[in-house]
């Protein structure tokens, strides 16, 4: 094979999706079986820990209590049926924050689990409305099928209406809680009869059949059997027709449901998985989609974390491909800043273990060791100028102060800050009117601050305490705009000053005084993200 053949064999082989899911919907779960029935784990049951204090704990928190392979590694890349897939871990955080969605922004398609006792819950909702403005394709786990659950009927339901895409079941549930016996493949018109293992370490034993055969029946009782029958009629006869492109666009997601601590329907869910999603697809830099063969290499800079290795105190930059070959060593430019970067120290990561990188090819990720002057959404290329404009900032609604009370922690609070910040856990702003020698910091979320505390006191040994501010809503300036003509007419309630890129903002105390702002000073143009300055 030639080069060029081989580069598109490469990518079209890659699959980059993310698991999204309610807190205890089973992400951690689901992600550790597939990694089972890939082949990349031996036996189940070292990925998951009791989750405790889970109301109070983030993702980050949890991930320190995890043993041996942690889903906090970022990307888990596994091979299966000759497919490389690339699984991102995305943090499961009660309040939405931002880094979930940057994730979000370098995959290609999604898993979404839902705990099919519970139904759709508020996490899933905003992760899924992520998901549904990009437009990448949708697959529904219906989990927790071996425990009480809700109609299969009412499932599918729900996902059209609260969710407002069509549902088609691949497959459907023979049963559920304790006679959870398996799923009726819809599209191959079999049964899957499944057996549990013991702590569902090891791949379940399944046996396929026809639904009229007399294995069946004889595992379901009379009344179940008849009410299956009649659910598979009536979705045959009153349920739309599967649509392959409309799962392509997002706007149909197919449903498959199984129990991820028992094994049940993993397989099923791989298998249908790689069937029916898609290679890469090629991105747009400014108004040019790039070529997902190059001849340049391109990539974006989706997340940043230090510490990773808390006996090496490194800084580890994840980088999406988006065209091209990377090879080791290579010199790219940064369209940021116009500065060349060398991306060696590049590692493919699994749990705790990296693995020199040599090439990577579109659709992979490339986690890079480096102190390089690189940010969140960066891109980096062999092109000179490339701009993905893939991860927006959002409006952040909570801010304050990190404190330090402690004098002789001055010099760790500086440098734990700038590292912390340098990942973009929060946004930082300097209000012209404080003349503060640290930044005020903004989050989505609050949740966001409760994982830079953390990590200072952990990370860098200190305690901090928050001054909360009083500002709920903040706003782009358009760079049209002078700051004299601002001064002039900012109100008591609202204060301005700068972002970290040195871009003009407003900070409002809520909603009702940035409205009555905009109205007042219609010359004055205010933006949500700073993505269309
Ligand atoms: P998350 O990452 O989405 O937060 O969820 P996670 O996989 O940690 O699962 C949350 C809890 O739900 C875990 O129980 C897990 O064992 C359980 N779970 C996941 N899938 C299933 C399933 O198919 N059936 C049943 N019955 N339970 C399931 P835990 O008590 O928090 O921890 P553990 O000690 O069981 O690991």
């Amino acid at each position: 094979m030639n080069e060029s053949n081989v580069m598109k064999s490469e990518i079209n082989r890659r699959r980059t999706f993310a698991i999204i899911s309610h807190p205890d919907a089973g992400k951690t779960t689901l992600t550790e079986k597939l990694l089972l029935y890939g082949g990349a784990l031996d036996l189940a049951g070292s990925v998951t820990a009791k989750k405790k204090q889970r109301e109070t704990s983030s993702d980050w928190m949890e991930l320190e209590k995890k043993r041996g392979i942690s889903v906090s590694s970022t990307v888990l890349q596994f091979e299966y049926n000759g497919y490389r897939f690339n699984l991102l871990d995305t943090p499961g955080h009660k309040d939405f924050s931002e880094d979930t969605y940057r994730v979000l922004m370098a995959v290609d398609a999604v898993v979404m689990v839902i705990d099919a006792g519970k139904g759709i819950e508020s996490q899933t909702l905003k992760l899924f409305e992520v998901c549904r403005q990009r437009g990448v394709p949708i697959f529904t786990f219906m989990n927790k099928m071996d425990r009480p659950a809700k109609s299969p009927l009412e499932l599918i339901d729900q996902l059209e209406s609260v969710l407002n895409i069509h549902a088609y079941p691949i497959n459907w549930p023979l049963e559920s809680g304790p006679f959870f016996k398996g799923v009726y493949d819809r599209l191959r018109s079999e049964v899957h009869l499944f057996e549990k293992t013991p702590g569902g370490a090891y791949r379940a034993p399944v046996s396929v059949r026809d639904l009229t055969d007399k294995q069946v029946k004889d595992v379901i009782s009379d009344d179940a059997y008849t009410e299956i029958l009649e659910e598979l009629e009536m979705l045959d006869i009153a349920h739309e027709k599967f649509d392959l492109e409309a799962v392509h666009e997002g706007q149909m997601t197919p449903v498959f449901f199984g129990s991820a601590t028992n094994n049940f329907g993993i397989e099923l869910l791989l298998e249908r998985f790689l069937e029916f999603s898609q290679p890469p697809a090629p991105r747009k830099a400014g108004g040019e989609t790039v070529p997902l063969e190059g001849p340049f290499f391109s990539g974006f800079v989706f997340k940043i974390q230090t510490n990773m290795n808390p006996k090496h105190r490194d800084r580890m930059v994840f980088i999406r491909v988006c065209s091209g070959k990377f090879e080791r060593d290579m010199m790219v430019t940064n369209s940021r800043t116009g500065r060349n970067v060398r991306l060696s120290n590049t590692h493919n990561l699994f749990g705790q273990q990296r693995e020199t990188l040599d090439e990577a090819y579109a659709g992979d990720v490339i986690s890079c060791i480096t102190n390089a002057d690189l940010r969140i959404g960066d891109t980096l290329s062999t092109k000179k100028g490339l701009a993905f404009n893939e991860i927006p900032r959002f409006a952040p609604e909570c801010f304050a102060y990190l404190v330090n009370h402690s004098p002789s922690a001055q010099k760790a609070f500086r440098k734990g800050l700038d590292h912390l910040l340098a990942e973009d856990i929060v946004q930082s702003f300097w209000p012209a009117q404080e003349q503060s020698p640290i930044p005020l910091l903004g989050a989505v979320g609050t949740l966001q601050f409760d994982v830079l505390q953390y990590r200072m006191k952990n990370e860098y040994g200190v305690d901090t305490t928050l001054d909360v501010k009083p500002w709920t809503a903040l706003r782009w300036v358009d760079p049209s705009v002078s700051e004299e003509t601002v001064k002039k007419v900012i109100s008591y309630d609202s204060a301005y000053g700068e972002d970290d890129c040195g871009r003009m903002v407003i900070l409002f105390r809520n909603n009702w005084s940035l409205q009555y702002f905009s109205e007042k000073n219609k010359e004055i143009t205010l933006h949500s993200s700073p993505a269309a300055l």
